[in-house]
């Protein structure tokens, strides 16, 4: 029987890069040349390959994503979502950032991943309401990994407590029983 929905959602605290997904997320920019955040925390621990496989894609438009390999992390590949600025929710923000989730989500199956980590994509220095974005993130991936199975697991990982206990009370206000992860990264 196919694991439900909720069992195939997880919630961890820790450091993405860490994460033994077959795909992480990033919370990159348009340049995808790099940052600070998690971006500059994958872009660390990937090593020098990584900003230079993404100097050949050209950039991300705002709402979508590009895939690379992993290079030195454990993850077999980086999915680069870009995030929309957080002005007042107003502008096309919700729509901006549930777009990152589809389209990593998408990029993912094409490639083979059965299990993609999440970051809690522009909650950071783009200053989105997390709770808000968790919201999005919660039905987005819920949607999506109903459609397909082939994703056996989605993570999110969250870096600090505040953020965990936002995407836990988002996820049990679901009725998605949180199932995370014995062991933070
Ligand atoms: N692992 C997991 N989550 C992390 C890590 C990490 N190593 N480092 C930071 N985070 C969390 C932050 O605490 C925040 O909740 O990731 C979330 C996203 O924050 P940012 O990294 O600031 O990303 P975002 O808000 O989407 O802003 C993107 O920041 O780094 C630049 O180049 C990036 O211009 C882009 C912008």
């Amino acid at each position: 029987m196919n694991p439900s929905v909720h069992e195939r959602i997880r919630l961890r605290k820790g450091d993405i890069t860490r994460v033994e997904a077959d795909a992480i997320v990033n919370a990159a920019n348009t340049s995808l040349l790099g940052g600070g955040g998690v971006d500059g925390a994958i872009h660390r621990a990937a090593g020098p390959d990584l900003l230079a496989e993404c100097r050949t894609l050209g950039g991300c438009p705002t709402g979508s994503a590009r895939i690379t390999c992993g290079y030195k992390l454990p993850a077999r590949h980086v999915i680069h979502a870009v995030g929309p600025v957080y002005r007042d929710g107003l502008h096309g923000e919700p729509d901006l950032l549930a777009g990152c989730y589809r389209t990593a989500l998408r990029l993912a199956v094409e490639n083979g991943c059965k299990s993609v980590a999440f970051p809690a994509i522009s909650c950071g220095i783009y200053g989105y309401p997390i709770r808000d974005a968790a919201r999005i993130a919660r039905d987005e991936v819920v949607a999506f990994i109903r459609e397909h199975p082939e994703i056996e697991q989605v993570i999110f990982v969250l870096f600090d407590d505040r953020a965990y206990d936002v995407y836990e009370e988002v996820l049990h206000e679901a009725g998605l029983t949180n199932g995370s992860d014995d062991h933070s990264s």
